[in-house]
């Protein structure tokens, strides 16, 4: 088969990230006969630096007519990138946060998952560790806090900021389709955050998401405090199965969750919309610090293709077969510097892209 997929390189290690998820993704196409034509468009820092904007329209065109996007990672060093000088709407930030709405990408599904080989990365106490987890949080990514109204204004002298925070029911609805659809695939068990003891908006998030878990009998639901989420991820994190929240609170506990497996350079996300339609890109940040040093981990980057695979191209045994040759590379004891332990062998960036393609070439 044939797939148009568009490529966002973006900024930071992002470039050499990308390159070795398209080596792999070269190495399905030639083994499984399929074609894959990638355009590359500018975000971020990068579009700034060539148009001024972090995206622009004809870029968003170009993504619109794929039929999915591949990201590495946008941003710089906010305290001495001069991207950060300009207007909050023209940083590389918003480049992001506008192909998400343009593309509507509401669902945003991020893995946490406690690899068996790398336990020993794991900053939670041994016992913790011991029995493993295998989260994924999937976090509203279209509505709240970040799309809703803001202003700073001066009142009566006084400088004054308001980020107004809303929510109609049609867009919890959605983003909890995916979800309990998501738990039907897995142990079928889906937590949904929320502070309802507090917020309006949380309210009616609990009582769309209990209107839909009445279409999933076989889905156990349980609704979980924000603050009682944050501690239950390093307590317990075993317990959690699919986490449904909104954007805000689905930021700041994806953060938490990748930082507890102790390989955020391993963990790939993928945002939908409602239809095979999706964004992929690793749940790590731009790393402007190690960029271009041939030491960042490009796996997060290599498994969101594969996951690319399987959730826009129903590709399961191509995406299988990259998750596969990951492991198994693991297994043989090669480590990227930010999972390195003793014993094992370290490579960098390409030669980690060139042990995974090579498996799959096998
Ligand atoms: C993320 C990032 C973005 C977000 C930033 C870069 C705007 O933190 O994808 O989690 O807050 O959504
Ligand atoms: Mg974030």
């Amino acid at each position: 088969m044939e797939y148009k997929i568009t490529c966002i390189s973006g900024d930071g290690i992002g470039p050499e990230i990308v390159r070795e998820a398209k080596k792999v993704l070269d190495a399905i196409a030639s083994i499984y006969k399929h074609k894959f034509h990638y355009t590359d468009i500018l975000m971020g820092g990068a579009s700034i630096d060539a148009y001024g904007v972090p995206l622009t329209e004809e870029s968003i065109h170009i993504a619109k007519n794929a039929d999915a996007v591949l990201m590495g990672s946008i941003g710089g060093d906010t305290t001495t990138s001069p991207w950060y000088r300009l207007e909050p709407n023209l940083r590389p930030e918003a480049g992001l946060l506008k192909i998400r709405k343009e593309l509507n990408l509401f669902a945003n599904l991020r893995p946490a998952v406690l690899y068996d080989v790398l336990m020993d990365a794991c900053p939670l106490k041994k016992e913790i560790a011991m029995q493993g987890f295998d989260m994924v949080i999937v976090r509203e990514l279209t509505g709240g806090l970040y799309f809703g109204d803001r202003s700073t204004i001066i009142e009566n002298d006084i400088r004054k900021a308001m980020d107004i925070l809303t929510y109609d029911e049609n867009e919890i609805r959605r983003v909890a389709i995916k979800a309990f659809e998501i738990a039907m695939k897995r142990k079928r068990k889906v937590i949904s955050v929320d502070k309802a003891n507090v917020l309006d908006s949380s309210r009616l998030w609990r009582t769309v998401v209990e209107e839909v878990a009445v279409d999933y009998p076989k889905v156990e639901l349980e609704h979980m405090l924000v603050d009682n989420c944050a501690m239950q991820i390093v307590k317990n994190p075993a317990q959690f199965d699919v986490i449904v929240t909104e954007n805000m609170f689905g930021d700041i506990l994806s953060d938490e969750a990748s930082m507890v497996t102790g390989s955020i350079g391993m963990l790939p996300s993928a945002s939908l919309n409602d239809t095979k339609f999706g964004l992929y890109e690793p749940s790590h940040g731009s790393a402007p610090d190690i960029a271009g040093l041939n030491i960042a981990n490009p796996i997060a980057t290599i498994l969101s293709s594969s996951m690319m695979l399987r959730y826009s191209f129903d590709l399961d045994k191509e995406a299988d077969a990259i998750e596969k040759a990951v492991k198994e590379i693991l297994n043989d004891g090669y480590r990227t510097k930010d999972i390195m332990s003793f014993g094992c062998k370290q490579v960098g960036t390409i030669e980690m892209g060139d042990l995974i393609a090579s498996h799959i070439r096998k």
